[in-house]
């Protein structure tokens, strides 16, 4: 499965797949790495892993259809099938998400449908939730919604702040966004409407 990643920023979720799909066998490979922004952490870790990359900045196009479609371009280009999203911190116009129907997934710090958005870490503390977490799932056109992949829960202890939640969220979301591609890569998901179907059998 050739796997394009959409990166903004420091790339940590995009090292975890890396690290992933480099194991001898994997069934999937990711080809290109494009961000919306030049000279971000990601596209060195990209960089360094051997995988090409593109950069597609937002602010030259004339609205967001224009920079979708560039994206996609870049994409197809590099003869993707299926995209991660990892810290990409655009939202996808529906043309985009219809175009690649069931084939874009992401990663949002917060255990969905909870904490929609952004600053999710500061929603759950100001929520006063004892657990809190990170879901990988597929993208719809309406934002970090779609259905659910993979989660992993987190406690929220006493003197947590937005910073040491978000560090340990961010440990969960290392470990279950490469699960998430493993079963996608594997054949393993049927989407059946609004939710995911994980074929278990040999979880
Ligand atoms: C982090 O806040 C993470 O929770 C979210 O995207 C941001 C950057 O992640 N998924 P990354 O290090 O760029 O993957």
């Amino acid at each position: 499965l050739k796997v394009g990643v959409l990166v903004s920023g420091n790339g940590s979720n995009l090292q975890a797949l890396i690290d992933l799909c480099r194991r001898p066998g994997f069934p999937a490979e990711i080809v290109l790495v494009v961000s919306n922004k030049p000279g971000v952490k990601a596209l060195d870790r990209a960089a360094r892993a051997g995988i090409a990359t593109a950069v597609v900045p937002h602010e030259e196009y004339p609205d967001r259809l224009a920079f979708d479609q560039a994206i996609d371009a870049a994409l197809r280009t590099a003869d993707v099938e299926f995209i991660c999203l990892a810290g990409f911190m655009r939202v996808l116009s529906e043309m985009f998400v219809e175009l690649w129907r069931d084939r874009i997934i992401n990663i949002h710090p917060s255990l969905l449908p909870s904490f929609k958005g952004l600053h999710t870490h500061r929603q759950a503390l100001e929520a006063g939730v004892r657990f809190h977490g990170c879901t990988v799932h597929i993208v719809r056109p309406r934002l970090d919604d779609g259905p659910i992949l993979v989660q992993a829960v987190v406690p929220v202890l006493p003197g947590d702040d937005e910073q040491t939640l978000a560090a340990r969220v961010l440990k969960a979301e290392h470990k279950i966004y490469p699960q998430a591609l493993r079963l996608v890569a594997e054949g393993r998901v049927t989407i059946e409407g609004t939710r995911a179907r994980i074929d278990d059998q040999f979880l």
